[in-house]
């Protein structure tokens, strides 16, 4: 396994063991917590989890948990969520996150913001001291409004692409049926103002910012010597 999975799928099996019995469960998106979700699925089938409701992120979430036949309700179905476990893109030094990377930020951001405690399952190379420096963010847009979507980030700096498919002719199209400009920012000084500034645009469905959301974020770290830790930070 090369060093950055062995990183993510050591956070994966640590934040699995965050998981009891009778908890409604918030599944993140993307390959981290594919480790996350693959644990908690092989602890539900051995009987060691019982009573168990997850409420999915994405797509990818909801068939992963369902090939373990672990049950599912929809957001409007559940009145709270004791835990959620997600990846994310970027990690700054105040835990907030750039997400959106498999293009699910909009349902990633309704289900991270409902739950009790939202832990961040990442590698290393994913922590930055400014939002924006390794990664775009996503913004999902309706179709039909994408191009003065984009000319409206460009008149905030922006440089947004429309993100392409691969193994499908044409551009991403979103779990909800919408398409994502990738937004480069040279810098992001004020995230919260972005953040919602991007959000008010007509068109704008959400975007990839999350901010003071985290409650806690799980690093995987590989040494020299090929030792995989996982440091715990927590939000002050
Ligand atoms: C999907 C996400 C993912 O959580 C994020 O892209 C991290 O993915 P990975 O764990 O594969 O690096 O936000 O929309």
């Amino acid at each position: 396994m090369d060093p950055v999975a062995q990183m993510k799928a050591k956070v994966g099996q640590v934040s699995a063991q965050l998981v009891e019995s009778g908890m409604t469960l918030g599944l993140g998106s993307g390959s981290t917590a594919e480790y996350m979700i693959k644990d908690v699925g092989q602890r539900w089938q051995n009987g060691e989890l019982t009573n168990l409701t997850a409420v999915c992120t994405s797509f990818q979430s909801s068939v992963l948990a369902q090939g373990f036949g672990i049950p599912q309700q929809q957001l409007n179905d559940v009145d709270r969520i004791d835990l959620g476990i997600d990846g994310a893109d970027e990690v700054d030094s105040n835990l907030n996150l750039v997400k959106g990377g498999g293009g699910c930020q909009t349902r990633e951001k309704l289900v991270d913001s409902r739950v009790d405690r939202l832990v961040i399952v990442v590698d290393a190379g994913k922590l930055v001291d400014q939002l924006g420096s390794s990664m775009p963010v996503p913004v999902e847009v309706v179709p039909e409004a994408y191009r003065q979507v984009a000319a409206k980030l460009r008149d905030l700096d922006g440089d947004p692409e429309l993100r392409m498919a691969v193994r499908k002719a044409g551009p991403v199209v979103t779990d909800e049926g919408n398409l994502i400009l990738d937004t480069r920012f040279s810098a992001i000084p004020d995230p919260e103002k972005l953040e919602s500034t991007i959000n008010n645009i007509p068109g704008v469905l959400e975007n990839g910012l999350f901010l003071n959301m985290a409650d806690e974020v799980l690093i995987g770290h590989i040494a020299d010597d090929g030792a995989v830790s996982v440091e715990t930070r927590t939000r002050k």
